[in-house]
């Protein structure tokens, strides 16, 4: 990597099936490296709770587990990309989801001279991530996840992070609609991880194993793609 490059802000994006763990692992990431976290379906769910036109076409969308248009999506990141905060670099959460968001997000960045550090797939069997989903309860106050078994509070109920009490389960995390995400990860996004081994940005993390263990691991492969 050329010196012009170190300067400009890192881009890295997390792909994998629901319940791989890039929402655990991004905010771990963002901590660490001091990047902004951005989870399109954070902004997704923050458009729906809002009521904007987008939420209101993306609801119904997501309640069945499938895919919210790419027109919707990209207009959502690109709002997004355009605050201040993500010049210290991105951690792309849950995007890009399809070929043509690919392309676009390459097109994008190649406008302000900015290129992906790394695309890192999180590979995990198909049942762990039914049970991951199924357990999952996220903090209302500041967003930390949690898991029924996995990954407990120290006070039952109270974020470690904050003291929030407001603890919350999104309402597509059931097996009918992980079923379908599912479906919709291996149709569309799948893809994705061949597109990017031929573009010479993948890298692969085995994401089956303690959240710990994984971190390590993804931040050593983070490090040597910012470096
Ligand atoms: P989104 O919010 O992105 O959901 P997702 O991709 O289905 O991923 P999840 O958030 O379910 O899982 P995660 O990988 O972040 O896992 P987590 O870290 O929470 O998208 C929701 C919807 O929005 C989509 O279905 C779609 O409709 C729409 N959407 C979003 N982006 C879009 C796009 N670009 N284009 C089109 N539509 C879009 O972990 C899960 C649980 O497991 C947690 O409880 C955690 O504590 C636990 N856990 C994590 N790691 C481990 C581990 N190693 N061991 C044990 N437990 C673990």
């Amino acid at each position: 990597m050329g010196a012009d490059t170190m300067t400009r802000p890192a881009v890295l994006i997390l792909l994998g099936p629901p319940g791989a763990g890039k929402g655990t692992q991004a905010r771990m990431l963002q901590d660490r490296f001091g990047l902004v976290q951005l989870s399109t379906g954070d902004l997704l769910r923050a458009a729906v709770a809002t009521g904007t036109e987008a939420g209101r076409a993306a609801q119904s969308v997501m309640a069945a587990g499938g895919l919210v248009s790419d027109e919707i999506v990209l207009a959502i990141l690109k709002d997004r990309l355009a605050e201040p905060d993500t010049a210290k670099g991105v951690i792309l959460d849950g995007f890009p989801r399809t070929n043509v968001q690919a392309q676009a997000l390459d097109a994008l960045l190649a406008q302000s001279g900015q290129q992906i550090n790394a695309a890192i797939s999180l590979e995990v069997d198909d049942a762990e991530m039914v049970a991951r989903v199924a357990g999952r309860y996220t903090c209302g106050t500041c967003g930390e996840g949690y898991h029924d078994s996995y990954k407990v509070p120290a006070i039952a109920d109270t974020c470690d992070k904050c003291g929030g009490t407001d603890m919350k389960r999104r309402a597509d995390d059931n097996a009918a609609t992980v079923g379908q995400r599912l479906g919709a990860y291996h149709a569309q996004t799948a893809p994705l991880i061949a597109y990017y081994e031929e573009q010479g940005t993948l890298q692969r993390i085995d994401a089956m194993g303690e959240i710990g263990q994984i971190a390590e691991g993804l931040s050593a492969i983070v490090q040597r793609a910012v470096a």
